[in-house]
């Protein structure tokens, strides 16, 4: 990677988009930021080397011209989450996939110098949590959103097979942490709000397995991904720690340290969300040299410090503030 490269981040706008922007143009890099607000967040402000794109990224003739062989081109966008993605099936499955694929051959097309294609963790589904998952495990998807990062992931090892585009699919934990287009539809940061506001909140599967990451950490992920310089050619690693596999109980347990939980946290049981699964990040740190900064702790304070100063106060789920409730209705 080289200064004088273009990042072109799609889906800039969003809740990792935001603080990965903000983390290259720290760095001195230009950043072109394509997204389409998709639901209603705040236009990114005005800063130095950097160009915001209001656009849906399948409209080619619009962003083709922003790409070349000298780009970085990574890859946010999309429809986020699983209650999103059920909620809009078909939407979902255009953006994410038919849209995502007509996109991706833009980029081999070009032959940008890197792609990075950013995915989940929710791949694994469900898994035996006595043994972490690592790169190489079986993939148990159980919704429609890890369906479609799945099908992207397939789609672009074939492409790469036939086209030696430098690409790199980053497998990521559940993430938590500030950032300026806030989610609070994220399990930690979710519990740290409703339990810093008194709301009632119902927790479900408590003893289920999932791994954290906070936000700050995949922007240096990403940045690690693109300054290594004999990546494989094609490559898929899982972002997070070892040490960040946690089950809700524990997030409550952790979040009790910093606010006293009273009796408005109800354990509801197994119902709602059957993902189960405990990953193993160690090939990022071998290969890549990755270890994460950020802990659930210094998440939960971040947050905490924000709510005292009264950010984040006005949630309001109808008006889609701060999380995955509800697209716009002017799609373009
Ligand atoms: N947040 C997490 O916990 C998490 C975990 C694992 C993986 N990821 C992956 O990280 C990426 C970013 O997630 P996020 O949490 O920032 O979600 P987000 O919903 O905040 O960001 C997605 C962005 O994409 C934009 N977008 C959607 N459709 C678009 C379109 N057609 N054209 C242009 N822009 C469009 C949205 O406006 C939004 O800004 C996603 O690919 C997601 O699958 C996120």
């Amino acid at each position: 990677m080289k200064k004088n490269q273009n990042i072109i981040i799609i889906g800039g706008a969003g809740y990792i988009g935001s603080v990965v922007s903000d983390f290259f143009l720290k760095k001195n890099y230009t950043v072109i930021s394509i997204d389409n607000l998709i639901y209603n967040q705040k236009k990114p402000g005005k800063k130095k080397n950097f160009k915001f794109i209001n656009s849906n990224f399948s409209k080619l003739s619009k962003i083709d011209k922003f790409i070349n062989y000298n780009s970085v081109v990574i890859l946010l966008a999309g429809l986020v989450g699983d209650p999103i993605t059920k909620k809009y099936p078909k939407i979902s499955k255009k953006i994410n996939e038919t849209s995502m694929i007509k996109f991706i051959n833009l980029c081999f097309e070009k032959k940008v110098s890197h792609l990075i294609f950013v995915s989940t963790c929710s791949n694994y589904g469900i898994s035996n949590t006595k043994k972490m998952v690592n790169e190489n495990s079986k993939l148990n998807p159980l919704s429609l959103y890890a369906n479609s990062k799945i099908r992207i992931e397939k789609y672009l090892k074939k492409k790469n097979k036939k086209n030696k585009v430098k690409t790199t699919i980053l497998r990521f934990a559940t993430a938590f942490g500030l950032s300026k287009r806030m989610r609070f539809d994220l399990t930690i940061n979710q519990f740290v709000r409703e339990i810093y506001l008194k709301n009632n909140l119902e927790v479900y599967d408590t003893g289920t397995w999932r791994p954290y990451c906070h936000v700050n950490d995949f922007a240096g992920a990403i940045y690690k991904t693109i300054m290594k310089k004999d990546i494989n050619l094609f490559d898929i690693f899982n972002v997070g720690s070892n040490k960040n596999n946690f089950t809700k109980e524990n997030i409550i347990k952790k979040i009790n340290k910093f606010i006293k939980i009273k009796n408005n946290v109800t354990f509801v049981g197994e119902t709602k969300d059957h993902r189960n699964y405990k990953v193993n990040f160690s090939k990022m740190k071998k290969n890549l040299n990755f270890a994460p900064k950020y802990d659930v702790n210094y998440g939960i304070r971040e947050i905490v410090n924000a709510l005292k100063n009264k950010k984040f106060l006005e949630l309001n789920q109808s008006k889609d503030l701060y999380g995955n409730y509800k697209i716009k209705n002017n799609l373009k």
